[in-house]
């Protein structure tokens, strides 16, 4: 099964104005049309300094436009019908000269007049982004912030800059964001901002209970599914903060991560942050019992054919412990049942047992490490179907139903 592009539908006015950074124009280009968008290019005389016009017209399958006498459109006027159908301008790599041009309002050239003629109305609205781009000394000058400022102001949405090693040798603020950063954040700019502003906590993961200081005892769950949850609830608006256990994932922008092992750290983490979240999404599968004691040295066989006999402890239940905070300092809880068999029944007595509004069924044995999943939510009113789907989809329909019936916090 395929994901649903997440840029279906979604017409992109890409302006490239003038900087090395045009060569990620070419790869953000493939990634956006990728994701499902159709993409019109636009370059200024500086950027055709830096990619051919050739490679961008290959790239985004459409005639490259740079200059604003163009005879191709029927009215030439190429700086109005650019932006008329488009549900977003951006400008990638933004120069520090571009960024002075549209904090002024100029329109010497195709890219800077068509970001002043598109439509600012709230009915046919055609929002700018910007990502600069340009050396650490031209982004911090005061000239440069204070354009940015005016631009900010005006309505434009600022994507980057990333610090990092840029192509003059010096190193600092200044580069920018990378293809795949731009896609998402691009992606992120269309959800709808259901939770705006709300504050929501999510574990992730497997625990790992440690043995002796080599082994430990764990289970299949990547964090797929929680990081995908954490994603969705940022791009909607939410100041997420996600408590991971061990897994190579990358932390989705703009979230608050705190890496941990075992459940007990888990724990720790968890129950402080609590009360200053309103949601709480337990979707981590913390190990239910311990080693009671962690061997100081590894154990080794000692030639009995006896395997040694670990006694074990039980660990706290994060979820239940977090809903049995007092009114006012307790989240809204969701809680995430993965069974092998009769998954709904099991979820059913699991949300009365744990005593949490909302538990998320699914099936763990055919989820775990998978990019798919199918969810069903157990809720007071009888149950809600989230068909097969790519687990981001699903994370998107979840933070959704949470978003409607998560009580705000006042
Ligand atoms: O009790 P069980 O492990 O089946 O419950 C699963 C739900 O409880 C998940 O939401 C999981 O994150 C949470 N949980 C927890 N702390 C535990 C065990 C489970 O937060 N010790």
């Amino acid at each position: 099964m395929s994901a649903t592009p997440a840029l279906l539908g979604k017409h992109i006015v890409l302006g490239l104005s003038g900087g090395v950074a045009c060569y990620k124009a070419a790869e953000l280009t493939r990634e956006l049309t990728k994701a499902g968008a159709t993409v019109q290019v636009v370059m200024t005389e500086a950027a055709l300094q830096f990619i051919t016009v050739a490679t961008m017209q290959a790239l985004s399958g459409r005639a490259v436009y740079t200059n604003q006498w163009d005879g191709r459109e029927p009215n030439h006027m190429p700086h109005i019908n650019l932006t008329r159908e488009a549900d977003a301008v951006l400008v990638a790599p933004a120069s520090a000269d571009f960024i002075a041009q549209l904090a002024q309002g100029r329109a010497g050239e195709l890219l800077a007049l068509l970001c002043l003629a598109r439509p600012q109305s709230h009915d046919q609205r055609c929002p700018l982004l910007i990502a600069p781009a340009m050396n650490r000394e031209m982004w911090a000058h005061p000239a440069t912030q204070r354009n940015v400022a005016q631009v900010r102001a005006d309505g434009a949405t600022v994507l980057g800059p990333a610090a990092g090693d840029q192509a003059c040798g010096e190193v600092g603020d200044g580069r920018m964001l990378e293809a795949e950063e731009l896609r998402d954040e691009l992606i992120a700019f269309f959800q709808p901002q259901l939770l705006a502003g709300r504050r929501v906590l999510v574990t992730a993961g497997p625990t790992f209970e440690a043995i002796d200081p080599v082994r430990g005892l764990t289970n299949l769950s990547s964090g797929k599914m929680g990081f995908a949850i954490a994603r969705a609830a940022a791009e909607a608006g939410a100041q997420v903060t996600l408590v991971a256990g061990p897994v190579h994932l990358p932390t989705p922008r703009g979230v608050q991560r705190l890496d941990v092992r075992s459940a007990q750290q888990m724990f720790e983490a968890v129950l402080p942050l609590a009360p200053a979240h309103e949601v709480f999404i337990a979707t981590a599968a913390v190990a239910d019992w311990r080693p009671a004691a962690v061997a100081a040295h590894k154990l080794k066989k000692d030639g009995s054919g006896r395997a040694p006999a670990i006694a074990m402890t039980e660990n706290p239940d994060i979820l239940a412990s977090v809903a049995r905070l007092p009114e006012g300092q307790r989240p809204w809880c969701v809680g995430f049942a993965a069974e092998s068999e009769r998954v709904v029944e099991h979820a059913r007595a699991k949300r009365l047992r744990k005593g949490i509004p909302l538990i998320v069924a699914n099936h763990g044995p055919s989820t775990f490490g998978q990019d798919h999943n199918a969810l069903v939510l157990v809720h007071e009113a009888g149950e809600t179907e989230l068909p097969a789907a790519d687990k981001l989809t699903l994370a998107r329909q979840l933070v959704a139903e949470i978003a409607q019936r998560a009580p705000v916090r006042r």
